[in-house]
């Protein structure tokens, strides 16, 4: 959820028709898709943003025109492959966001996408690196425990891998939990602020309640736990075959968009998020990268926060987490290795 902070900036952004004078160019990649649309739209309000560069592979010059009409200063550009549009989009950007991909299917695993998205983001990465290598990657774009060692891979073998500025958007994790626990404790989302750790798929995602200041019976933790790690899946049998969680994707994304830049633009302090980053957190057992609450700064990762402590049953949970984000890790490298 947004804290009362981002709620009363967003309002303010809302109402406010000049953007700062310190403000970034943003390239949403697969700007026209179903997170892609509502994201961008959700951007378009930030006055932290001077111009908002959308790129698909479709229909961007529509929803970038749509766009540009609504009374917030930023310049909206929409670029598809056609006359260098991938260069267009971002050359010169500060925060690139990469919602590309497809999305899944009801019975699909996110790892099932590996096939189809990671070369999407792999060539997208590539474009990156050699067009804004300084720019802040936010990968939505699933798996996303494999697409960002894509990235990064990309990125090393370009010679322009920077860690503090590569990140797995994982907030939908965490606002699913806020609203799963307020829900069941019958509190405000504002006093249901849950840690959750590890990556972005099924058992992968950890949510540490232990640590949220209320107390739960066995079968509550189960039971959220279950529905924290598999939220998505609601979504995705929900649609019927039509696509997976896009709007309260869009959200997350562009809460963590708006975090970043409220860190690296406004040079704000104590802006934490959680996020999937190269992380020594659970370097000793073989995991490179591992999502836990970061705290960002004008460069990206200022801080990485420990998992802080944890029960059992969330011990448990982490050891399960950790073979798999290994083998999704290691996938994702692979593939650009190879
Ligand atoms: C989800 O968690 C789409 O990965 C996204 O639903």
């Amino acid at each position: 959820m947004f804290t009362t902070r981002q709620i009363s900036s967003i309002a303010k952004r809302a109402f406010s028709t000049s953007t700062s004078s310190n403000a970034a160019k943003v390239a949403v990649l697969g700007a026209a898709g179903g997170i892609g649309q509502p994201l961008s739209l959700l951007l378009k309000q930030s006055s932290l943003i001077s111009h908002l560069s959308l790129y698909d592979i479709v229909n961007t010059p529509g929803v970038a025109a749509d766009l540009s009409h609504i009374n917030s200063d930023s310049k909206v550009s929409g670029h598809i492959p056609d006359k260098n549009g991938l260069k267009e989009a971002l050359t010169g950007c500060d925060v690139v966001v990469i919602p590309a991909g497809v999305p899944r299917k009801p019975g699909m695993t996110r790892d099932d996408l590996f096939n189809t998205n990671a070369s999407i983001v792999r060539d997208l990465a590539k474009a990156c690196a050699e067009h804004c290598p300084k720019a802040h990657i936010l990968v939505i774009a699933n798996p996303v425990n494999s697409t960002v060692p894509i990235v990064a891979e990309v990125f090393k073998k370009a010679g322009v891998f920077d860690p503090k500025r590569l990140f797995g958007v994982t907030t939908l994790d965490v606002v699913r939990a806020s609203r799963f626990v307020s829900e069941v404790k019958k509190v405000s989302t504002e006093d249901a602020k849950i840690t959750v750790i590890g990556g972005h798929s099924g058992v992968t995602i950890v949510p540490l309640l232990s640590q949220s200041g209320h107390s739960f019976t066995e079968e509550e933790v189960k039971a959220l736990t279950h529905r924290i790690q598999f939220g998505g899946d609601e979504v995705v049998k929900a649609k019927n075959g039509t696509g997976s969680a896009t709007l309260s994707m869009a959200f997350a994304g562009a809460r963590f968009t708006n975090s970043l830049l409220e860190a690296t633009v406004a040079g704000k302090k104590n802006i934490v998020e959680p996020t999937f980053v190269k992380s020594d957190v659970f370097a000793k057992e073989g995991v490179e990268y591992f999502a836990t609450n970061v705290e960002l700064g004008p460069n990206g990762v200022e801080k990485i926060h420990p998992v802080g402590k944890v029960n059992a049953y969330e011990q448990g949970l982490i050891d399960a987490a950790v073979p798999e984000l290994k083998s999704n890790i290691a996938k994702g490298k692979a593939f650009i290795k190879a």
